[in-house]
């Protein structure tokens, strides 16, 4: 594996390049997101994970632009809400995110989840590649699909490129899950692996639930560095690209201070488990 640094950056299948450090804003609130995130920057952060179900794309777009950081070193990122799934609704989705942060194009939209059965799912996806051929959103993807989800999707793009034509079906450049030491999703992994897709993890520091577990306390230790750093090297040395969240200063920073220790093969050997523990939902089990 290259050396990471802040400045890592994978090469996703629609061409462009996603930072390999992401910055989290669910459940950050709109009033303050401007500062944290220009805080985010400040620190070497360029990746922005919002959604339109969080309710803060303005002010992290507004972040975006105060920090006077070109357009093009910036990555910002938002999702279909759960609830406008659909052709119409993905694509009134999609237009409320660009009047709301003014910018001219999105790095990265997502499907926020599988929900709604599949013709809502498929037509969502439908809205995302159109909005991709109009060089609205640069790259395209899906979050919290189950495998099931997953094989729906590919045979639903194949479907396209067969009436449309080659390359008419949009590419899955990422997808999005709750991926930790506690939910490490080999099926999903291997199936994004297989393809090339990226795997970006939510919730990479368990919202701080499992740092009194042993094992991270002992590699704390053993590295001289805080549980929160070892889980994000861990997700980095996966190949996943983290969204740690935080609206406190010092722990902005902290989450962005990886990339002077390495886990050994050992030692990430000592953090695979076998549990199957969601800190947040799970809709990747759904079967509507
Ligand atoms: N696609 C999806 O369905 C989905 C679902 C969940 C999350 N996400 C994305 O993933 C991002 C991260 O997930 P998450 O916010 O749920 O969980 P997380 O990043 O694992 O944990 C965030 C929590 O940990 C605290 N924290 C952050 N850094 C810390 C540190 N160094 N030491 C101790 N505590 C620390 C934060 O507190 P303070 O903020 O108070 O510092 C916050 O309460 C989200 O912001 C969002 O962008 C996506």
């Amino acid at each position: 594996m290259a050396a990471l640094s802040i400045d890592s950056k994978y090469k996703m299948l629609s061409g462009y390049e996603i930072p390999v450090l992401g910055y989290g804003v669910y459940q950050t609130p709109a009033d303050v997101t401007e500062d944290v995130t220009l805080h985010a920057f400040k620190t070497g952060y360029r990746h922005v994970d919002s959604a339109r179900g969080y309710r803060n794309e303005q002010p992290c777009a507004d972040a975006m632009r105060k920090s006077l950081i070109p357009r093009g070193e910036i990555f910002f990122t938002s999702k279909v809400p759960p609830r406008a799934m659909g052709y119409e609704q993905t694509k009134a989705s999609i237009n409320s995110s660009f009047k709301q942060t003014g910018l001219d194009y999105i790095d990265l939209y997502l499907i926020h989840a599988p929900y709604g059965g599949k013709e809502a799912r498929n037509g969502a996806w439908r809205a995302l590649v159109e909005a991709k051929q109009a060089g609205l959103i640069r790259s395209i993807g899906v979050s919290n699909y189950g495998v099931h989800h997953l094989n729906e999707l590919e045979a639903y793009i194949k479907e396209m490129e067969e009436r449309y034509g080659k390359g008419r079906g949009g590419e899955i450049s990422v997808g999005q899950w709750e991926l930790h030491p506690w939910l490490a999703r080999k099926d999903i992994v291997d199936w994004c692996t297989e393809r090339g897709v990226i795997c970006e993890a939510y919730c990479p520091i368990v919202r701080g639930q499992r740092f009194g577990e042993s094992v991270v306390q002992e590699l704390s230790r053993k590295h001289q560095k805080t549980p929160a750093q070892v889980l994000l090297r861990w997700s980095l040395q996966k190949g996943f690209v983290p969204l740690p969240k935080s609206v406190t200063p010092a722990r902005i920073e902290e989450n962005a201070n990886l990339y002077d220790f390495e886990l050994s093969a050992e030692d990430m050997k000592a953090l695979e488990t076998s549990e199957y523990s969601p800190c947040a939902w799970d809709p990747t089990t759904s079967t509507d």
